[in-house]
């Protein structure tokens, strides 16, 4: 969604800014813009669109800047009020002498701009980030101190917010403040940074100070203040991210999606490292920070997330269930929030996100810490508002994710959930020893298999071709793999706009069958060796009964598939627990090759954001 990096230093502003803007560009945007302090003067630089056209704007208007050594830049999704270059941030006061930019929703500021207006000021936009800009002006007329006008303004505020805010009689300093929504300032040498996120500052320093809810950050090039709601100042710890830039080059690929599914099988190794070190000695989850004994009586677990991750969470409940023998309620967690649970102490309660930002998520894993549940969140995000709720955190290792469309996050989670399960077994001792190595020797071989998918797409990139130009898809399976289906599904949905649902096998003749003909292409995963294969085989001979093209992605060898399927997708051999890790590579790819071959902004798609950070 939105994104927020500032910029107090010796270095070209234009260019740090641009640069950060341009590392959160994937989180999804519809208008760009920077304010810059040049000269005593602050000047902004707006557009709609991709940030090439704030690039053109600020090369046609150069000759205005004299030499800028303090700005904020903004990359905004559109809540409210239409994407337009006056709702586009920085946002100004009357007098133009106060800019703000702001990432969440103030949900107060229809009745904070009534009293505004009442004030004589004269709102521009339709956006809720304007009502800031004409506060905090006008507590700043009162105290005369931005950072007191910036506390005096936020105590005002209900919502989210990370602000950012820099006024022309205040030379060369970034106010920043958050509650709800992240906000995080880098550390320099005769430099600092402030932004949402960390790929913003990545380029420039790995020191990192995470601000808390309703913390206010007063930074300039070379100090860093931090102080509380009451003024009082805040001791911060520094921490250090552990990536490197290079993680946000697509090393080679055209796009990032497509890096990042490559990626995959030393994402595997990753999470297997240090947690399954052979078959015969037992899961290393230090993670857990549970007592055995509890575990061993726990006898609910609550597990919210959403889209993908949510499916990742459907593979889940299946293995926790199957191997440990807990029962598991999965739900997204917009709707969650909205239900009477019975979560109480007793419960495990799971949260998974790759951002560790959804806002729906929050919500729902802070309202199960009321209810006093042990939290345990899984998550690609170790330094996320999410992580910090965590009474036990799994960091997935996915390394970060650029492209929109969740891939290497998602394998990421489902090996944790495997890793998880298999743990709960061994405390448990619900499956038998030998059950569980073999398991084990096959988790450690995923990663060869992927790589054998990834070494020849010719028969994908055939169906992609083939089926580019369909208008919708059916997407099925049973067991374990049904999570499969609806993932691929999501995928192809989210990054080539095609209408695919993903549906229980057994489900289509009880409605969707009705919408079978020649123009419903019908992809059925199918796995032998396990209780599924037969039925989705008789459930896909339905579906060409009624003309439907068939596809299928099985492991299984069985020539006659050739004929009843238009194309067989093959992946190797595998058992049917495993094989929801192998199911969604060929999957991703295919979602990728059609999104490829209609022209669509593969790593962008429209509408769309990394995190989403509003509910
Ligand atoms: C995945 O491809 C999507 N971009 C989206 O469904 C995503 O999984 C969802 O918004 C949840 O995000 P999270 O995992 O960061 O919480």
């Amino acid at each position: 969604m939105c994104g927020i990096v500032g910029y107090v230093g010796n270095r070209d502003v234009v260019e740090v800014l641009f640069k950060g803007l341009t590392n959160l560009e994937y989180r999804g945007y519809d208008s760009a813009g920077m304010a810059l302090r040049d000269e005593g003067e602050i000047k902004i630089f707006k557009t709609l669109g991709k940030l090439i056209n704030l690039k053109n704007e600020l090369e046609n208007r150069k000759s205005e800047l004299i030499h800028p050594v303090c700005g904020i830049g903004h990359i905004r999704w559109a809540t409210h009020g239409s994407p337009s270059l006056v709702n586009a941030h920085p946002h100004t006061c009357n007098c133009g002498r106060l800019v703000v930019v702001h990432n969440g929703i103030i949900e107060n500021y229809k009745e904070l701009r009534e009293e505004l207006i009442k004030k004589g000021c004269k709102f521009k936009s339709q956006t809720d980030t304007e009502t800031i800009a004409h506060l905090v002006a006008d507590e700043y007329a009162k105290a005369k101190n931005l950072e007191i006008a910036v506390r005096n303004s936020v105590k005002k505020l209900q919502g989210a917010y990370a602000i950012c805010v820099m006024h022309k009689d205040v030379p060369d300093v970034i106010v920043g403040a958050r509650k709800h929504a992240p906000m995080l300032v880098g550390i320099g040498e005769n430099e600092n940074f402030i932004a949402s996120d960390t790929p913003a500052i990545i380029e420039y320093t790995k020191k990192t100070i995470y601000l808390d809810d309703n913390e206010i950050a007063v930074v300039t090039k070379d100090s860093v203040k931090i102080t509380d709601i009451d003024g009082n100042l805040v001791n911060k710890k520094v921490e250090v991210l552990p990536w490197e830039p290079v993680a946000l080059s697509k090393l080679g690929y055209k796009h990032f999606m497509l890096k990042e599914i490559h990626e995959q099988p030393d994402v595997i190794r990753n999470v297997l490292n240090g947690k399954l070190f052979d078959i015969d000695s037992p899961i290393i989850l230090n993670e857990v920070k549970i007592d055995k004994d509890i575990l061993k009586k726990l006898n609910k677990i609550e597990i919210i997330a959403c889209g993908t991750s949510l499916h990742a969470a459907i593979v889940g409940k299946y293995l926790i269930e199957d191997f440990a023998g807990i029962s598991v309620e999965v739900e997204a967690s917009s709707e969650y929030i909205y239900r009477k649970t019975t979560t109480d102490a007793s419960t495990l309660v799971i949260g998974v996100s790759q951002s560790g930002e959804t806002a729906d998520t929050i919500t729902a894993i802070k309202q199960a810490r009321e209810k006093k549940s042990h939290v345990l969140i899984i998550t690609n995000r170790p330094d996320s508002n999410m992580a910090r709720l965590a009474d036990s955190l799994i960091p997935v290792n996915a390394g970060i994710e650029v492209s929109v469309a969740a891939t290497k996050s998602y394998t990421a989670q489902l090996m944790s959930f495997y890793l998880l399960a298999l743990h709960l077994a061994e405390i448990k001792g619900s499956l038998d020893k030998e059950y569980i190595k073999n398991l084990k020797h096959e988790l450690i071989q995923l990663p060869t298999k992927i790589e054998e998918i990834l070494s020849n797409t010719s028969v994908i990139q055939e169906c992609a071709r083939k089926f580019s130009s369909y208008k919708n898809f059916i997407y099925i399976s049973r067991g374990v793999n049904l999570a499969s289906a609806y993932e691929g599904a999501l995928k192809l949905k989210e990054i080539s706009y095609i209408n695919a649902t993903g549906y229980p096998a057994g489900e289509l003749k009880h409605g969707p069958i009705a919408m079978l003909d020649e123009t419903m292409p019908v992809l059925s995963i199918l796995i032998p060796g396990g209780i599924t294969y037969e039925k989705v085989l008789s459930n896909s001979e339905e579906a060409k009964a009624r003309n439907a093209k068939l596809i299928a992605l099985t492991s299984s060898n069985d020539k006659s598939l050739d004929n009843l399927f238009d194309i067989v997708i093959r992946i190797p051999s595998v058992s049917e627990i495993l094989s929801p890790v192998l199911t969604c590579v060929p999957l991703q790819l295919l979602a990728y090759y059609i999104a490829e071959f209609l022209g669509k902004d593969v790593d962008q798609p429209r509408n769309l954001a990394k995190s989403v950070t509003v509910e």
